[in-house]
């Protein structure tokens, strides 16, 4: 819960004094401990003091480094690691100081504290006995007083974008014998209840009567079936445009008859990231009523091996009528994508397309774990994106899609093959479901290195990330809350 102060004279566990580093300021303690090289500011230092038998038990000055290298990002940060740190000390009443400068307004500070405060204490629930953690009580400080009406916008709208991506993380942390096709849909219709976005679910005859032959060539020997969810928020007229957002919603990646080895399988219940992803955003999008119409799509399945599991060599059909030559069964991802873009530009009549995807190894390779490769074919919509990225902090970065690497994904004997072979595999996967956008403006983010963190850092916690919810929420146009300059 976020509490918005113009002055703070309640009782705190911690008060959070945010500090620059290299800049005086007028507090004696801040001065007396710099002075004593006990704390410089640089970012993510925490200085903490306790004091006894006062009304703060304690103070933590913590540090922003630069004022040159601050935006909401690093506040965003610090916030989350404070409030681990709190946590430690079993603090739950936290006040935290604003601090505005010509980086940050204050409509800024309390979006970034909003998000790291609660980024920052999520941890996964709901499959071991946890302590009972009492709800973190956010005093924000130093909202001057005609802000406040304001301010207290901002952080109910700031709370609804941390719980979208708190659900993404959720979805994307819990195991696939929990949440498979048919759990995730209900999940799916809970939130479109809880948040007001329309929900539809299809079954395996109806994904038949589409013919989506490539979605069922992964999806449709496995027991557990699989289900098309279509989400719809209609904030705007029905002439206005509407946005498309498909998710790669594989509950379950074993790589089938071309089968992964354990250690590359055991996470693979997290290859549903970009479902959980667009079904995130959504939620955002939806509870904060955002004026603007947006369509999502996850064609939900598992890719495991039965006796009627698809194989190497196997040519199968797609809803558009191209066929597909299969050359690894662990590139299943694309099958899906192609279908699920088709459906949402054929039967739901989008205008654009972003897709997202824990697509190939090979953006983790490329990229790392901290940014997300994306593949375009409409350089305006790409700059849309990298726009949304400055103010939210979560990263992009944007490969080539010259023809010579679509001609790789060319076949003999189909019209296309789900491999590219050895080379530029992000972008080959990338370009394959470009295959299937017709001429709508198309992104596509593959978030097979951001959508995992294997350790703890900032605000994310080891496990789902819930990237790129928040970038996509921003990206949708919702009204800007933080005014961020550059
Ligand atoms: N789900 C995986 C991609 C992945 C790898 C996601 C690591 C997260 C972490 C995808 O379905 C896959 O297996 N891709 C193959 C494609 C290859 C067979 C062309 C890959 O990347 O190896
Ligand atoms: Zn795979
Ligand atoms: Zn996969």
């Amino acid at each position: 819960m976020i509490h918005i102060r113009e002055k703070l004279d309640e009782p705190m566990d911690v008060m959070i004094l945010p500090c620059f580093e290299g800049q005086s300021s007028g507090d004696e303690t801040l001065e007396k401990l710099k002075a004593a090289q006990a704390f410089s500011g640089k970012e993510e230092e925490i200085f903490v003091l306790p004091h006894l038998e006062e009304k703060v038990s304690y103070t933590f000055y913590a540090g922003l480094g630069t004022q040159e290298d601050f935006n909401g990002d690093v506040l965003r940060k610090v916030i989350a690691l404070c409030v681990k740190r709190a946590r430690a000390l079993e603090g739950v009443k936290l006040g935290v100081q604003i601090c505005v400068c010509d980086k940050l307004c204050v409509g800024g500070n309390v979006k970034a504290i909003t998000e790291g405060s609660l980024l920052g204490d999520y941890t996964f629930k709901r499959c071991k006995e946890q302590p009972t953690k009492q709800e973190l009580q956010i005093y924000l400080t130093g909202i001057p007083k005609e802000k406040l009406k304001r301010a207290t916008q901002v952080a109910e709208e700031s709370q609804k974008v941390a719980k979208g991506v708190m659900i993404a993380r959720d979805l994307t942390n819990e195991p696939s014998n929990l949440l498979y096709p048919k759990t995730l849909a209900r999940r799916v219709q809970q939130l479109g209840e809880e948040a007001g976005f329309e929900v539809e679910i299809m079954d395996q005859d109806q994904i038949k009567d589409l013919g989506m032959e490539a979605f069922l060539a992964v999806g449709g020997s496995s027991e557990r079936q699989p289900r098309l969810i279509v989400m719809r928020h209609r904030g705007a007229a029905d002439t206005e445009p509407v946005l498309g957002l498909v998710g790669k919603g594989l509950t379950y990646d074993t790589g089938g008859y071309s089968l992964k080895p354990t250690d590359s399988m055991k996470t693979m219940h997290s290859d549903m990231g970009g479902a959980a992803a667009v079904i995130g955003a959504m939620y955002a999008i939806s509870s904060n009523q955002v004026k603007k119409n947006v369509i999502a799509v996850v064609a939900a399945c598992e890719n495991v091996i039965s006796a009627g599991s698809y194989k190497p060599g196997d040519i199968i059909g797609s809803m558009a009528g191209k066929t597909i030559e299969i050359g690894n069964t662990d590139a299943e991802g694309r099958l899906t994508l192609a279908d699920a873009v088709t459906y949402i530009i054929e039967k739901e009549k989008v205008d654009e397309v972003i897709d997202v995807a824990t697509l190939t190894g090979a953006a983790l390779v490329a990229l790392g774990t901290t940014t997300t490769a994306v593949i375009t074919n409409n350089q305006a919509f790409y700059e849309r994106l990298e726009k949304a990225s400055e103010k939210t902090g979560e990263r992009f970065w944007q490969l080539p899609n010259h023809k010579e690497y679509a001609k790789l994904n060319k076949s003999e004997v189909a019209d296309l093959k789900n491999i590219g072979g050895r080379h530029a595999g992000t972008i080959t996967a990338g370009l394959f479901v470009g295959e299937f956008v017709q001429d709508k403006p198309w992104l596509h983010l593959d978030i097979a290195g951001t959508a995992w963190a294997d350790a703890a850092s900032g605000y994310f916690g080891k496990g789902g990330t819930g990237v790129p919810v928040r970038t996509l929420y921003t990206l949708v146009g919702a009204p800007c809350p933080c005014h961020e300059k550059k």
